[in-house]
């Protein structure tokens, strides 16, 4: 309550100061960037590539806090409950829509939050460590139903893009794996180059690089289409999983009771980074697609958050998943 309170004077604080010392004059010093989960993942490597951008834009620097676990549901509450300044951004994929309904949450991912656009539509892959390498996806599907008892499969925890992806996955091929909760893919990824994870279904922007290097193996994406990025990869749809299809974005919010004029400013940079040649090529370069212009809104935010928390609340609650 005494919280409530306190937030709600600093919003009015925030509102008077931004009218009374205009706030055209922001950004005047350096922007936090909260990503909610650890850094090297996919979160952290939109966010970063993003927050070189638009600091070329706001004349500022944007610094990234990583702040994992739990889904993305701590660093979410975390950027819920900063001031609302303009001096803390937030940046989250599909799992700020679908922790409502995997969580008791301490915040709402609508009303404490300022949408401020869309950043990218994003693809998952099946992977496995390197000395797991099976033929094709069919090779590695028949592998998963006769080995579940032995094979890991790592994710960021619940409600992130890679444990919605593995729930998809179960349920695709009616067989439970024992699933591995990190704070992020990232270290997933480290664990699997060591050799401890045997598979993933992570976001092309962090499987990409070491697919490419020979270090790991990939068997397919999780879009309808194949990625421009990796075009002999084909589609779990094509290569053994009919109607299989999971797409990832990730979008920009301030907390609640930013300024106005604030968001503008910020959602000008957004668009304005996300026209950027050198960004729109090292998203492409990681099977991830700047959306276009009219997505990198608030309204189209807010309605793409709300569709989004629609959508998959009675795929969740079909699933089964215990609410935690
Ligand atoms: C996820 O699975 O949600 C992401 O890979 C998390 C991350 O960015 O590390």
């Amino acid at each position: 309550m005494f919280q409530k309170i306190a937030k709600s004077l600093a919003c009015i604080l925030v509102a008077f100061w931004a009218s009374a010392a205009g706030a055209q004059q922001y950004p005047t010093k350096v922007i936090t960037l909260i990503v909610p989960f650890a850094a090297g993942g996919p979160s952290d490597t939109i966010a970063r590539i993003l927050a070189q951008t638009m600091s070329n834009s706001l004349k500022q620097q944007i610094i990234i806090e990583n702040v994992g676990g739990a889904g993305g549901t701590i660093g979410a509450a975390r950027a819920a409950k900063s001031d609302p300044d303009g001096y803390t951004l937030f940046v989250h994929h599909i799992g700020h829509a679908t922790a409502p309904a995997l969580y008791k949450l301490s915040y709402d991912p609508i009303t404490d939050f300022e949408p401020i656009g869309i950043i990218n539509d994003g693809a998952s892959t099946f992977v496995s460590r390197n000395d797991l390498a099976f033929k094709d996806f069919k090779e590695f599907l028949e592998y998963v139903k006769t080995n579940k008892d032995k094979v890991n499969m790592a994710n960021a925890g619940v409600g992130s893009a890679s444990h919605l992806c593995d729930l998809l996955f179960q349920e695709a091929v009616q067989t439970k794996v024992t699933l591995i909760p990190y704070k992020g893919t990232g270290p997933a990824m480290n664990d699997m180059l060591g050799g401890t994870v045997d598979i993933m279904c992570d976001q092309s922007t962090n499987t990409t690089p070491h697919i490419k290097a020979g270090k790991i193996k990939v068997y397919a994406v999780t879009l309808p289409k194949r990625l421009g990025s990796l075009p002999e990869v084909p589609t779990a749809d094509e290569a053994g999983l009919p109607g299989f299809s999971m797409s990832v974005w990730h979008a920009l919010y301030a907390p609640k009771g930013t300024p106005k004029p604030i968001i503008e400013t910020l959602t000008k940079a957004l668009q304005e980074a996300l026209k950027d040649a050198n960004l729109m090529q090292r998203y492409a370069d990681l099977g991830a697609e700047a959306v276009p212009q009219e997505r990198a809104t608030p309204a189209a935010l807010g309605a793409h958050l709300k569709s989004e928390i629609d959508r998959w609340g009675p795929i969740i609650k079909k699933a089964g998943v215990p609410v935690n």
